[in-house]
């Protein structure tokens, strides 16, 4: 290895199978592979694109993916037996560069679920880190809770990993348990200690359950690792994974303390960063380092006056470099489709000339009903416009509601062509709207999820809704944006509902039959 070679951290991105996998972030096949070329774009080195064994639909989307690749080394994960390393095989073949990564709990607890002695699990390693081996030229392997597992058992593990051919090894903190000190000494020894580990790329895998991943990922490099696994916005199970942004970007600022570089242009950051919440349905907290709105605001009078006079007295990083537009101006009525075309360019988005249509004349409405339409209204305006010939559309919506008694809904909804209306009262206009759509539409989809949030200010601003919905194990997420929250919230139930019929018709079944967690 040159000392080059040395100080750059290869960025593995595991939104798609780490993140994907967390309860209620499931995404469709398309958005799948929407966020896969965003990555590739953003010049993630690997992708981690899904866990192939545990559906159809992970199979599916692995496969595609690694087909489309472009420059990313496509990765897929596989539990420690030759069925699951067989059909991620099938999946990631076809990647100009694939990688197969297998993994097996390690700890005494994990040890447990299977119910292998050391000496059984040591060789059932041996056994599928080669039969990968024989497969791909590219295996990664992992010790899963490798922070809680005997150090002794552990450096004989990944000594057994090395020998079978792995030319990766991560470390995961599978549960979020590690501190930085440990981090960074537990790879530094690792290294030091096992025979042949000068050969391979050490990997950290932070859980955020103490909100430690990032600086325990930072760690992990100091003390030696060089690969960083990472999701866009941490999402991830529990309190998730490292945020690749967070990384990615304390290297950048602070290279003069950690001399490592990465491959990502950082301006396409954002873009992905919003993607991904929206298709998840997973929102970013406003005060989220890097992406969320408030981590570039001023608000208060001392910070917006020395901003003013230099950027830098409260900017440790500009907004142009993770992809926020600088001072661009916000469109009004009287603004053109193809000054709307050069907003969307701008924001990163690339519509079509039917979407570009239809994303107009909701902007001409948002833009009579609101003085200016800004940079986030305008990304509303192009989530609520993405899905096309819809099962169940909203017609019209009448709520009366006041302090006297129950709120009253009429509604007006086209279901699959044919108008039909209802009138429901409820606790509230959101209640006695979502009761009138399930008399239109009666399912037994159970209601995760309810978030609103205010685009831009003003009692003018859009309201952006998520609803999350749970039918037999199988999840959809609906967004919409109006200026109306009540309107916004309709939208969105109806587009999760919409997304549920889809899924039902399309696969019959959209959920994992296993889990990465079940060890058998
Ligand atoms: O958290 C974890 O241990 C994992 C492994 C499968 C790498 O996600
Ligand atoms: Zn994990």
């Amino acid at each position: 290895m040159t000392s080059t070679e040395k100080d750059r951290v290869v960025i593995f991105d595991t939104t798609l199978r780490d993140g994907e996998q967390s309860p209620g972030a499931t995404m469709t096949h398309d958005e799948k592979l929407e966020i896969a070329e965003l990555l590739d774009d953003m010049g993630v080195d690997i992708i981690e694109a899904g866990f192939p064994i545990a559906s159809e639909g992970d199979f599916r989307a692995v496969s595609e993916i690694a087909q489309r690749s472009k420059n990313a080394v496509i990765c897929g994960l596989a539990r420690a037996q030759l069925p699951d390393i067989d059909r991620c095989w099938e999946a990631v073949r076809n990647a100009a560069k694939p990688r197969i990564h297998t993994f097996i709990g390690t700890s005494p607890l994990h040890r447990a679920i299977p119910n292998l002695t050391q000496d059984e699990m040591a060789e059932r390693i041996e056994q599928t880190v080669t039969h990968a081996r024989n497969l791909c030229d590219n295996v990664q392997w992992s010790p899963m809770d490798a922070t809680r597992t005997e150090w002794d058992y552990l450096c004989r593990v990944v000594e057994i990993a090395i020998k079978a051919g792995a030319s990766t090894i991560n470390i995961p903190d599978t549960v979020g348990y590690t501190a930085p000190v440990e981090s960074a000494d537990l790879i530094r020894r690792l290294i030091e200690t096992v025979p042949g580990a000068d050969e391979v790329v050490f990997a950290t895998h932070c859980h955020n359950d103490l909100g430690m991943a990032t600086a325990n990922a930072l760690a992990a490099v100091q003390g030696g690792a060089r690969q960083i696994e990472c999701t866009i916005n941490g999402l991830g199970e529990r309190a998730g994974n490292t945020a690749l942004e967070e990384v990615v970007m304390a290297l950048k600022v602070r290279g003069d303390i950690m001399p490592y570089t990465t491959s990502i242009d950082t301006k396409k950051i954002m873009h992905i960063s919003r993607r991904v919440a929206t298709v998840s349905g997973f929102p970013v907290q406003f005060n989220k380092a890097i992406v969320g709105k408030n981590a570039f605001a001023h608000e208060s009078g001392i910070h917006q006056d020395g901003m003013l006079k230099n950027a830098e007295t409260f900017e440790i990083m500009r907004p142009e470099d993770v992809g926020i537009a600088g001072t661009s101006l916000p469109l009004g009525k009287h603004s053109g489709r193809a000054a709307l075309r050069a907003k969307l360019r701008e924001l990163g988005v690339e519509v079509g000339d039917n979407q570009l249509k239809d994303i107009f004349v909701r902007f001409k409405d948002l833009a009579d009903r609101k003085k200016e339409v800004f940079d986030d209204d305008i990304l509303a305006l192009v989530t609520a416009t993405t899905e096309g010939d819809d099962a169940l559309q909203l017609v019209n919506l009448k709520v009366v509601c006041g302090t006297g008694g129950p709120a009253e809904a009429t509604l007006e909804m086209e279901i699959h062509g044919e108008d039909m209306s209802a009138v429901s009262e409820g606790d509230g206009p959101v209640d006695a709207t979502f009761k009138a759509i399930r008399m239109l539409h009666p399912n037994k989809a159970r209601l995760q999820l309810y978030q609103v949030n205010a685009v831009t200010e003003g009692t003018d601003a859009q309201a952006t809704v998520s609803v999350r919905l749970e039918e037999d194990g199988m999840i959809a997420t609906g967004q919409s944006a109006d200026t109306d929250t009540v309107v916004a919230s309709a939208k969105a139930y109806i587009h999760a509902l919409n997304r549920l019929i889809v899924r039902r018709g399309k696969t019959g079944k959209d959920v994992k039959e296993i889990s990465y967690r079940d060890v058998t």
